[in-house]
């Protein structure tokens, strides 16, 4: 099956500049869903990291919504710091949400599943795990699976090395997550944003693969203690080939946006 990995849209209500988030955020956000929904051959699974709209607001998630639509696979959404559960819970209320008021829910393939995890803490930069969630982490963790465990998270779990904004990721449940994930039988695979770079990295015996952003994208820089400023490297997202027998590759594709 083919898992298409996106993150970070900020997708905004109007053309206004908004903080880094570029003022043409939206036909950006539109060109990528529409390259996807073209690709050849199909995608089976659309997974978006958070951070969907700019500023948490109403008229946001109705364009967000639009944006949407041009999807032609299923998407599962997990929530980042510019979101609101309420608002995302409204573009996605068919999915089955484990608690009423987070938005952690499983998602279940012929030979992969995704674990999506909600470390949105309202008023924080970075991101929480609750006890409750790793409960339920646990259990889904514990169901008999022969296949693919792919754990959907806004906020990475490890530090990737990038100066003052390292200091904004999973800051509670991290160490617990790595323990559920490296009891598996298989690695698993953590797929993440926020960061508005992407990297791969270890944690524990899982892979992350973190997504950059269609909004705006940081330098790379590895030492300097304050966040880098925005450039213009060229986007791209990653696609994962998952197999039955086990394989899975990570390909990367650069949509003209
Ligand atoms: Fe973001």
């Amino acid at each position: 099956m083919r898992i298409a990995h996106i993150s970070d849209l900020h997708v905004t209500a109007t053309a206004e500049p908004a903080g880094l988030t570029r003022p043409d955020a939206v036909a950006r956000a539109r060109a990528l869903i529409a390259d996807i929904a073209a690709f050849r051959p199909s995608i089976d699974l659309v997974v978006i990291t958070g951070d969907t709209v700019n500023d948490a607001r109403a008229e946001e998630y109705a364009v967000l919504a639009d944006v949407l639509a041009g999807f032609r696979a299923p998407f599962l959404l997990t929530p980042g710091n510019h979101d609101d559960r309420a608002g995302l819970r409204a573009i996605a209320p068919d999915r089955p949400y484990a608690d009423p008021s987070l938005l952690h829910h499983a998602w279940r393939g012929d030979h992969a599943r995704v674990l999506a995890l909600d470390t949105l803490s309202p008023g924080e930069i970075g991101g929480r795990l609750g006890a409750g969630q790793l409960a339920w982490l646990a259990d889904e963790l514990a169901r008999p699976f022969d296949g693919h465990t792919l754990v959907a998270m806004h906020h990475p779990p490890c530090r990737p090395g990038l100066g003052r904004i390292d200091g904004a990721i999973l800051i509670e449940g991290g160490e617990a997550l790595r323990g559920l994930l490296d009891a598996l039988p298989r690695p698993a695979t953590v797929l993440c944003g926020h960061m508005h770079r992407p990297f791969t990295a270890f944690f524990g015996r899982s892979l992350v693969s973190a997504a950059t952003s269609t909004a705006f994208q940081f330098a790379l820089s590895l030492d300097d203690p304050d966040a880098p400023p925005p450039d213009a490297e060229p986007y791209h997202y990653v696609i994962h080939l998952l197999d039955a027998d086990g394989g899975h590759v990570m390909h990367r594709r650069h949509p003209v946006l």
